[in-house]
């Protein structure tokens, strides 16, 4: 009774009235099969209760619109998780229903006119997952609704001809799969409804760019809103949080295959229902249902601070979110283009160098950061080749390196990423210590920026040995003749000692790493 009080509070009077008709008729099936339609005020109970399929209608709208869709059964709010029809609304008085079609084992939606709102055209093999596959002959096929919250299609022989989840709206849900092809570079995206109660598409978008590395994005229109971290090459990453006395693990893993790479989260057992929805409003927010109070709790949000918005802060500018109220600064060795608007917080225009470096110039070490967008990545290099590739062309401005755990999709498990030219670097963040976000992940971002007057490793190298020879010969003649005159072995170790010190020193370099360990997110 609780739960329907829930639902009553956050729905309209005439939806409401749509419930408790939907609550008196629901069957408690958990499927569906051919010859037995679905119908508005009728729904399927996934086996365990957790999620529920059935007609919804958002509030305000005359007529009274329906879209088919999943939503929690369990919980004293109405959320809903998928919706099948979001660009086709059934209008109430037509008389929609859904079945499992026995020639062709689809999903219909049709209305009582016989115009069909929605199918899963699983049998025309139109479906672009990698996880269904084309029928030969499935009379008989059932659609079930998991306890998960996923929606599958399923011939008489065990074969999932299609499933809901590889074709989400808005929301990804522990166990399911964000996936994007390294060839046709295509996946699945959450878009966003339009508005609140508006569940057609909206402008904001999130998913997977695997070209030219993998980094996730979410999308207002055709035009970044906000861009993750590159990908550094975790597998698995776990993160804790702790709600009500519990504490939820998160765990995130990434497959990378020679196809694709696919990305899921589950947690951990017992943990209360998680759900990362693309909102309308152009955030990404990983929500956890909070039984305390009732309501979903934000575990994470992304863009998590206005300068952290895809360019925000210009060229060469950066978020710094160290600090405690996050704001634009300009990198090392550079100053704001128009210093008065900077300072009155537009900082669209970005920075510029103080001083123009020569290609002579050796690189600065920027640790926790979030790299620039606009990278190209040089294949098959060790840490040391890339910062030598990086320094031997005078267009290249930065490189950034990481070791993967897997090899990508053509063997290649190393990652040298390099910037030409000032004008690509842009939207960077240095990392504070992201508190919540939908997905952890060890991984230390060093990006090393040249700067004019940094002593390049190599140069130092051979300006030392260009002032350290002269000094050694001296040292050794003079300690020959020493030993002459001396005529003892006394002595002679410890200025051996010596010069192995004076060698060593001149041959070390400066670029060593400066990388701390710290825990930041990555979804
Ligand atoms: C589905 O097809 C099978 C085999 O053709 C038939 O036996 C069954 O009665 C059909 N079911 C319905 C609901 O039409
Ligand atoms: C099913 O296929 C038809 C024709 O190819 C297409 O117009 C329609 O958008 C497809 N529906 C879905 C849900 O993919
Ligand atoms: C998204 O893009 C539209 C149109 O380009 C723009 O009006 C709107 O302000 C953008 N919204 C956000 C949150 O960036
Ligand atoms: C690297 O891969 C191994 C197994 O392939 C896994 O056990 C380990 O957790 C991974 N490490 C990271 C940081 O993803
Ligand atoms: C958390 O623990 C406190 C003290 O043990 C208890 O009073 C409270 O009811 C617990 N809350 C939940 C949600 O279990
Ligand atoms: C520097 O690198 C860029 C990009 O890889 C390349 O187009 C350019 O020709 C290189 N310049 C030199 C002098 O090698």
């Amino acid at each position: 009774m609780s739960d329907l009080m829930g639902f009553m509070s956050s729905m309209s009077v005439c939806t409401v009235a749509f419930l408790l008709l939907q609550a008196l008729c629901a069957s408690s099936d958990d499927r569906l099969v051919p010859g037995k339609p679905l119908l508005p005020g009728t729904t399927v109970i996934s086996d365990g209760g957790d999620f529920a399929l059935g007609f919804f209608s958002p509030s305000n709208s005359t007529p009274e619109k329906l879209y088919l869709g999943i939503w929690y059964n369990n919980i004293p709010q109405f959320t809903v998780v998928w919706v099948a029809n979001r660009e086709t609304p059934a209008i109430f008085s037509s008389a929609p229903s859904l079945v499992v079609t026995n020639d062709t084992s689809d999903l219909v939606l049709s209305d009582a006119t016989g115009r069909v709102l929605w199918t899963t055209n699983a049998t025309t093999g139109a479906s672009s997952s990698p996880s269904s596959s084309p029928r030969s002959d499935n009379t008989g096929s059932v659609a079930v609704l998991l306890n998960t919250g996923n929606l599958i299609l399923r011939s008489p022989g065990g074969m999932v001809l299609w499933q809901s989840s590889d074709h989400p709206t808005d929301t990804i849900l522990p166990g399911m799969k964000m996936w994007s092809s390294h060839k046709t570079h295509q996946g699945n995206r959450l878009v966003s409804w339009n508005g609140h109660n508006d569940p057609s598409p909206g402008a904001f978008s999130y998913g997977y760019e695997t070209d030219p590395f993998i980094q996730p994005f979410i999308w207002n229109g055709s035009l970044p809103e906000w861009r993750d971290l590159v990908w550094t090459g975790f597998t698995v990453t776990s993160q804790q949080y702790f709600q009500a006395n519990s504490t939820i693990v998160l765990y995130v893993a990434l497959v990378s295959t020679v196809d694709e790479i696919s990305v899921s989260f589950t947690v951990s057992d017992g943990a209360p229902p998680i759900r990362t929805v693309m909102s309308y409003f152009g955030r990404l927010e990983a929500r956890v249902w909070n039984r305390d109070s009732s309501d979903w709790a934000i575990l994470g949000v992304s863009p998590d601070y206005e300068c952290s918005r895809y360019g925000y802060c210009g060229r060469s500018g950066y978020c710094d979110c160290t600090d405690a109220a996050p704001t634009c600064k300009c990198l090392d060795g550079f100053e704001p283009v128009d210093k008065e608007k900077w300072n009155n917080g537009r900082f669209s225009q970005g920075c510029q160098r103080k001083e123009a470096f020569r290609c002579s110039d050796g690189f600065l070490a920027l640790p926790d950061m979030k790299v620039p967008d606009n990278f190209v990545r040089i294949g098959r290099k060790t840490f040391q080749e890339c910062a030598a590739e990086c320094s031997a062309n005078c267009s290249c401005v930065a490189y950034a390196y990481a070791t993967l755990n897997v090899s990508t999709e053509n063997g290649d498990g190393t990652r040298c990423l390099v910037w030409i030219g000032d004008h690509r670097l842009v939207d960077m963040q240095k990392l504070g210590v992201r508190l919540y976000n939908t997905a952890g992940a060890d991984s230390q971002e060093t990006l090393y920026l040249r700067v004019a007057g940094m002593p390049s490793g190599k140069r130092t190298k051979k300006n030392t040995l260009k002032v350290l020879l002269p000094i050694l010969a001296i040292v050794i003649v003079l300690t020959s003749i020493l030993l002459v005159w001396v005529r003892k072995f006394r002595g002679r170790k410890t200025n051996m000692a010596n010069q192995m010190t004076l060698m060593h020193g001149g041959y070390s370099t400066t670029t060593d790493e400066l990388g701390r360990e710290k825990k930041y997110q990555w979804f």
